[in-house]
């Protein structure tokens, strides 16, 4: 029997997760395996505040580059003290793609993260004026708020207001995870989101062993109902230009996973990420759309060329290794161990 191969233009990864030292060059082959290029999120141990900050972990980046043709796109850091006038510069001169903005306490590496949304005005007021993009980790944390519900309350309480003040600038909802979300998205303008395979693929049923969550399922935001899973594949299967592909791959070696008790949310998806994505689309008869969100709508929010590279997806399955495995590092593998039914051939 023939197998079925498809190709699509190159995918860009709007959200990953490259870290810096070992685990960059453990994980870096993945993602330019694929991409041509990612936004590699700031949240380093040593945060990315500053245009020099940016600009040597693009050269850390570079030195570690298994393929030429690849190129990491790197968001500011925004804190409620940063430096506006450098901020402007580096959106200036093409350094920073965008911003980011953690509510503090809201992620890993986040505690030097955003305390009051009017903390960051003006830099939002200099994003829109120099037409950047806004990248949100979109979850309000408060004792009284569940971890369920973090999405919804940011919304409500903050993304709302943000969308109305700064009417044109181009906002993206990262890693939506819920139907809420996920509508906000699709009835708001300016706005986009990434949506992981992860929020796709798992619901909180099976995230729970014993009443313990898993670690190597556990993410922020942490994955919901079924309702809000079945709304994710709909938005992303119908090639709405709102959502495109950001896999929130996030590495973390599994000695510090899960310390005293404390799991690290995170969950590496890099090497199967496009294969995962296939499965999803091929399950909900959609094949046909993978392009439009891997490596269309992407490039269109961002207003940056689409790739001029194709590659080809085929139709045959394999098993993914349980774990990466290199420089000391040992890293959980999302789906390892697991049967594919596509694979990337070039
Ligand atoms: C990410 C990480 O490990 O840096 N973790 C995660 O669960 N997604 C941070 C993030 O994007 O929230
Ligand atoms: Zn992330």
């Amino acid at each position: 029997m023939n197998e079925k191969i498809i190709e699509i233009i190159q995918p860009d990864d709007w959200h990953t997760h490259l870290r810096e030292g070992d685990i960059l060059k453990t994980v870096l082959k993945f993602s330019s395996r694929i991409n041509n290029r990612c936004i590699a999120m700031p949240n380093l141990h040593n945060p990315i505040t500053s245009s020099s900050l940016a600009i040597k972990y693009i050269h850390e980046i570079k030195k570690n580059f298994t393929s030429k043709e690849f190129t990491p796109l790197i968001p500011f850091y925004l804190t409620d003290n940063m430096d506006l006038i450098d901020f402007d510069k580096g959106l200036k001169n093409e350094i920073f793609v965008g911003a980011k903005l953690y509510p503090q306490n809201s992620t890993n590496n986040s505690s030097n993260g955003v305390t009051k949304l009017e903390n960051i005005f003006p830099a939002l007021e200099i994003l829109e004026k120099r037409d950047k993009v806004l990248l949100i980790h979109g979850e309000k944390v408060d004792k009284n708020i569940d971890i369920f519900d973090r999405e919804k309350y940011f919304i409500d309480d903050e993304l709302t207001n943000i969308r109305k003040k700064f009417s044109n600038l181009r906002i993206v909802l990262e890693h939506v995870s819920s139907k809420y979300g996920a509508d906000f998205v699709a009835q708001n303008k300016k706005m986009g989101g990434t949506i992981t395979p992860q929020h796709m693929l798992l619901t909180k049923k099976d995230i729970y062993f014993n009443d313990v969550i898993d670690p190597f399922s556990y993410c922020m935001p942490i994955v919901k109902e079924e309702e809000d899973l079945i709304c994710l594949r709909k938005y992303a299967c119908s090639g709405h230009e709102n959502f495109f592909l950001g896999t929130d791959s996030a590495p973390h070696d599994i000695k510090n996973k899960n310390l005293n008790g404390i799991v690290k949310p995170g969950i590496f998806t890099s090497p199967a990420s496009l294969e995962l994505y296939a499965e999803i689309f091929d399950q909900e008869n959609s094949i046909n759309k993978l392009e439009t969100f891997s490596s269309i709508n992407g490039p269109n929010f961002y207003n940056l060329p689409l790739n001029t590279n194709k590659i080809k997806i085929a139709k045959k399955s394999w098993y993914l290794e349980e774990f990466t495995q290199e420089n000391n590092i040992k890293i959980k593998n999302f789906f390892g161990g697991k049967k594919l039914n596509w694979k990337v051939i070039q």
